[in-house]
């Protein structure tokens, strides 16, 4: 297997955490952080990000499509990640952009893996698999509470898709499987407590993002 940065030129972090953790919040921030530093950013989230990979999405996330076993749940998203690897985010890599994800490989570990109990190693080796060995060079967790979590995305907001539904104790085992992660490759991590101020939370982003080579 290739190593994490294939034919990478450019930087590719990544944001993840369970639901309502303020992900997208803060890919928008260090996005506009970067390019009013003249970087040629890409953002982009998972699952999704390409034709097919929209489709599956909807399949795997919308309630109503059917029953979804949990090794057809893990196929489908390492499916839609494969196609966003190969089409997007490795040809903006090589172009020397910073691409920057809304959820990646550890999802699936954490979800798939942890939540839907098929084993957090090989769901990543499936997925590692499917994306030739890709990993980002930085992972930001922003480590949420499960019930903050809900609160957060419940207020005033659509009706929770097919894994935001699950119970509580679901994305209990999904923040531990994160944590674990992290915990195993803290050079590779920047972890952050979700419920800090979003200006501090950018802040310390950006920082860290700052320490990468350019
Ligand atoms: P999304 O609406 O993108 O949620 P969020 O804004 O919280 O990122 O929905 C993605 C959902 O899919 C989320 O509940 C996490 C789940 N998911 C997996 O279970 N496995 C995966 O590999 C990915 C990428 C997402």
């Amino acid at each position: 297997m290739s190593t994490s940065r294939p034919s990478a030129r450019g930087l590719f972090i990544a944001f993840e955490g369970g639901d309502g953790a303020g992900k997208s919040t803060q890919a928008g921030l260090l996005a506009a952080a970067l390019q009013a530093q003249d970087r040629v950013v890409l953002r982009t989230r998972e699952p999704g990000g390409t034709p097919i990979g929209e489709k599956l999405r909807s399949l795997v996330l919308e309630h109503g499509q059917g029953d979804i076993d949990a090794r057809t749940e893990a196929l489908l998203f390492a499916a839609s990640r494969a196609a966003h690897v190969q089409q997007v985010i490795a040809p903006a890599l090589a172009r020397g952009e910073v691409v920057i994800c809304d959820r990646f490989i550890d999802s699936s570990v954490a979800y798939q893996g942890a939540g839907r109990s098929l084993g957090t190693d090989v769901v990543r080796r499936l997925n590692e698999w499917g994306t030739d060995g890709l990993l980002p060079d930085l992972t930001i967790l922003l480590d949420v509470d499960p019930r903050t979590g809900r609160t957060r995305r419940t207020s005033g907001q659509a009706a929770e898709d097919r894994l935001e539904s699950e119970p509580d104790e679901f994305h209990r085992s999904i923040r531990q499987a994160f944590l674990e992660l992290a915990g195993r490759e803290p050079a590779r991590y920047l972890v952050l407590d979700a419920a800090l101020p979003q200006q501090d939370l950018a802040r310390r982003i950006a920082a860290r993002v700052a320490e990468l080579p350019a």
